[in-house]
Order: structure tokens, then C-alpha cells, then sequence
């Protein structure tokens, strides 16, 4: 049975999505993975087509999109940019119009947030936030499952991002969060302290939903958190500052004295992958019992199938 409100829509940033919209999402996607492991062929997506634009590299993103769509009878089409005219030789609201007269919806990855912003508004199909500079919304939704197969309900626990707290992954965490009164705290160095414009937006959202947000240098602030999460030092697109990153971040990586300072047991690693082991992350961390990144990568379809599912009222009832 689908939530009606969720037909039709884009996912671009989340913080247009009600807690009520999430929660359904993430409920879906658990119940999708119980129903993988049964097995048995669905055809949910037959007769539908989805466009896959992707201007910046991507393993985990494109193969959750593709095999979830087209393991049930969906067409998955793959465009670079070295394939289609993406604001190089036609404008990007040109080509929007014409993939939405083509496809169910539009998959997007790239470099700003305006240009998935543009193809929503110009296709008038569902257009879905695969990772931009700003957002990647997807991840968020994978990140907050997998910590809620660790301990269940995920309202009251404490998640902590340390590293690069201005980047996409850093930004739709807290959006998430702070929706589902899941406290957030981001600890990084305080050049690299999340947008105050989006803590403005999130601080009474997260006053709404009883979440605690908390940004801090100090690396003791992970005292506490049922789960320590990490992406990589510079993101895709921010190759020349890798090494001034590297002197920014390196007290900031997660390794086993660091995970011990959660001063939980039970404490899990969560990181969306790809990593770079012995920089963000220590290798006996990442590949260690109290990783969860594989889950993570895991769930990453079985949330992308569950929002392509709903937005594109694929569901019976
Ligand atoms: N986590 C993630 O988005 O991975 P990819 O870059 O491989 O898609
Ligand atoms: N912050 C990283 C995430 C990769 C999935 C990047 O943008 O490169």
C-alpha cells in the first residue's frame, strides 16, 4: 500500500519530505530486503523507463539504481555526460523537457544542486538526487536503516559525523536527523563546520522532532554516539585540496582509540563509501566487527528501490 502523498514526487534534498514520508520509505525498504532474501521475480517497474545522468563517477549509486529498477522489469538507461548534450551544446531545461517525455523518471548525479533542481522542474517526472555538491538524500536513507537494523528504533540515538562537516553526505545526515529526533553531532575542524544557512533551516526542525544537533572541533564529543560515521577527506570535484585536507583532517580519523572514546561497546561504524583506508578510516575499523559499511552499501538498493517504488506508484493498493 503506497503513501499517496509520495506519488509523483522528486527526491532532491529531503527537507521537502514529512517524517511521516521517511519513515514510510525506510519501513519499505526494510520490508523490500526481507522480501530479496525470500526471492521470487517481481515486475513491479514493467513498462517503465528511468534515465541515469552521470556527470561524476559512482559504483554504489548507479548499480542500486540500474540492478533494483531493472531486476523488476524496469529499463535503465545510462547516460554520461560524454553521451548526452547536458548544458554543453543545450540548455539543461531543453533536455529535460525531452527525457520527460521519454522516461518514467530521471536519475541525476552530478556537480550542483541547481541542475537537478532544473530537470524536476523542467521533466515534470520524477527526478531523484543520486549525489550533488550540496545533497546526496539517497545515502541519508541507507545510513539511517542500517543504523536502525543495530538498534532499532533510531529516535534518541546519537549519530556523530567526524571529518568534513560542509560535505553532501555531512548536510543530508543532518537534514535527516534532525526530521527523525535523531541527534546529530558533526565534530571537524571549524573551517570545515557545516553551512550555517542549513543549520538555520534544520535547528527548528530538529526542535520539532526532539533531535539534538551539536557541531564541536573537539574530537571528546563523540562520547556517547551509537555510531561514529566518516566519508573521504576531499569529495569528488575538490581533488586540488587533498593535501590541505589532509593536514585539516588527520586528527580527525576514525581508528580503534576512537571508536573506544564513544566509551559504547555496542557503538557501530557507519562510512557510505568509497573509502580510503589508513586516511579517514583505519583498516581494522572499516573491516573490523563493528563496521557496518557493507550493510551499508547493501541497503543502499533496497532504499533507492523503495523511493523509486513509491514516487512512481508502483506500489498495489
Ligand atoms: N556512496 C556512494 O554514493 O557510492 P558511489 O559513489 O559508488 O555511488
Ligand atoms: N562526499 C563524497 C561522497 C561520495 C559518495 C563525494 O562527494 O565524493
Amino acid at each position: 500500500m503506497n503513501l499517496k502523498t509520495l506519488e509523483g514526487r522528486s527526491l532532491l534534498t529531503l527537507l521537502d519530505y514529512s517524517k511521516t514520508e521517511i519513515r514510510f520509505l525506510l519501513d519499505l525498504a526494510k520490508q523490500l530486503k526481507a522480501e530479496a532474501k525470500a526471492g521470487g521475480p517481481r515486475q513491479r517497474f514493467l513498462g517503465k523507463t528511468l534515465a541515469l545522468i552521470f556527470e561524476k563517477r559512482s559504483t554504489r549509486t548507479r548499480c542500486a539504481f540500474e540492478t533494483a529498477f531493472g531486476e523488476e522489469g524496469g529499463h535503465p538507461v545510462f547516460l554520461s555526460t560524454a553521451d548526452i548534450q547536458l548544458g554543453a551544446k543545450e540548455s539543461i531545461e531543453d533536455t529535460a523537457r525531452v527525457l520527460g517525455r521519454m522516461f518514467s523518471a530521471i536519475q541525476f548525479r552530478g556537480f550542483r544542486q541547481s541542475t537537478v533542481e532544473t530537470l524536476a522542474e523542467y521533466s515534470l517526472v520524477p527526478v531523484y538526487n543520486g549525489l550533488t555538491d550540496s545533497f546526496h538524500p539517497t545515502q541519508a536513507l541507507a545510513d539511517i536503516m542500517t543504523l536502525e537494523e543495530s538498534f532499532g528504533d533510531s529516535a534518541g540515538k546519537t549519530l556523530c559525523f567526524v571529518g568534513d562537516g560542509r560535505n553532501n553526505v555531512a548536510r543530508s545526515l543532518l537534514v535527516i536527523c534532525a526530521k527523525l529526533g535523531i541527534n546529530f553531532r558533526i565534530v571537524s575542524p571549524p573551517s570545515l563546520s557545516p553551512d550555517p544557512a542549513l543549520l538555520d533551516i534544520c535547528g527548528p526542525l530538529a526542535r520539532e522532532s526532539g533531535a539534538e544537533i551539536l557541531v564541536s572541533p573537539d574530537i571528546a564529543d563523540v562520547k556517547g554516539a551509537h555510531a561514529l560515521y566518516t566519508d573521504v577527506w576531499a569529495s569528488m570535484g575538490e581533488e586540488a585540496v587533498r593535501e590541505e585536507r589532509a593536514g585539516l583532517l588527520r586528527p580527525y580519523q576514525v581508528n580503534r582509540p576512537l571508536m573506544d572514546r564513544t566509551g559504547r561497546p555496542e557503538a557501530i561504524f557507519l562510512h557510505c563509501l568509497p573509502a580510503i583506508k589508513g586516511e579517514e578510516v583505519t583498516a581494522d575499523v572499516i573491516d573490523g566487527p563493528r563496521s557496518r559499511a557493507w550493510d551499508e552499501a547493501e541497503n543502499r538498493k533496497h532504499t533507492i528501490k523503495a523511493v523509486m517504488l513509491a514516487t512512481l506508484g508502483c506500489l498495489a493498493g
